[in-house]
């Protein structure tokens, strides 16, 4: 479906089409250029509401979250392939917009605040980001009506925020957040991927080995600043990468843990490696 009438009719025919009023419909919302990671989460929902359920998958490179200088012309894109793709794992429904059928007068004058969770970590180095996102997700939920809507852990604080907003505005629909989907050798699946050459690839694990130091460290029972600590030293060891930030962080708020912090916490790491900003996190529980 390219339309908003389009969509409507996709929706409507399972309607009509004799699905059971205990059917659900899931949405799986993505910035296309699909991947293992994306076709996971397209996967579980497919798990969440059973065969006769239906799986929505959107596919919108969303303008409104991408700031000045940021790679929104460039990112890529790949319709052709990403239907394939999801035909293979049994989308029922794709809607691919344009930006003008999303926004079809223009910037929204009305918008959503994440608030706080906007302008920490992600949100100090990418202002307005998550404001874009929420407002995205909150317009597709409104298109889509889905039952229970997915998202993957890799994007910890984008998850957060999300599941805030349920709460905080009543929206009539249930998150699931997924683990993220990795590579062998523990680089978590992006499309920014693509960006990296051999070398920087090479480099950017880095990010997945900080964290897994990090977690070995926390298990170990050394504490929040020796997670921090052993996490710092493996990313500065790699020249090529250029850390934004490196947290620990209280899971439900994405504040700073105190030092003396036992219990979960999320440890989260944004660096850039080249030109590519690359970001990944980890569950840890600092005993
Ligand atoms: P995008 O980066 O395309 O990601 C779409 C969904 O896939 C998000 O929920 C993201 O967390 C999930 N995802 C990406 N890589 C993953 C991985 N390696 N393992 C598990 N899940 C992964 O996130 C966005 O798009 C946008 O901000 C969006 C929510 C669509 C709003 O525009």
């Amino acid at each position: 479906a390219r339309t908003r009438t389009e969509l409507r009719d996709a929706l409507a025919a399972w309607t009509l089409g004799g699905a059971d009023p205990t059917d659900r419909r899931a949405v799986v919302m993505t910035m296309g250029a699909l991947h293992a990671g994306h076709l996971e989460l397209v996967r579980r929902a497919r798990a969440e509401v059973g065969p006769g359920g239906q799986v929505v998958v959107t596919i919108f490179v969303n303008p409104l979250q991408f700031g000045e200088g940021e790679d929104l012309d460039a990112y890529p894109r790949d319709l052709d392939g990403d239907l394939e793709r999801l035909a293979e794992v049994g989308a029922d429904v794709v809607f691919a917009p344009t930006p003008d059928v999303v926004y079809p007068d223009g910037d929204p004058i009305v918008r959503v605040s994440a608030g706080r969770i906007g302008e920490v970590l992600e949100g100090a180095f990418r202002p307005g980001h998550l404001d874009g996102v929420l407002t995205v997700v909150l317009k597709l939920i409104q298109l889509t009506r889905p039952d229970v809507a997915l998202f993957g852990q890799k994007d910890a604080q984008q998850l957060l925020a999300v599941r805030r907003m349920v709460r905080d505005l009543d929206l009539p629909v249930e998150i699931v957040g997924v683990p993220t989907v990795r590579d062998e050798d523990g680089l978590a699946l992006s499309s920014r991927n693509t960006y990296l050459s051999a070398g920087e690839r090479d480099a950017a694990l880095a990010l997945s080995r900080a964290l897994r130091g990090g977690a070995v460290e926390a298990e170990a029972g050394h504490g929040a600043a020796a997670v921090l600590a052993t996490a710092s030293g493996i990313l500065n060891a790699v020249p090529d990468v250029v850390v934004d930030y490196l947290a620990l962080v209280d899971p439900d708020t994405v504040e700073d843990v105190a030092g003396d912090h036992t219990g979960p916490a999320l440890l989260l790491v944004a660096a850039r490696v080249g030109t590519t900003r690359l970001i990944d996190n980890q569950a840890v529980d600092v005993v």
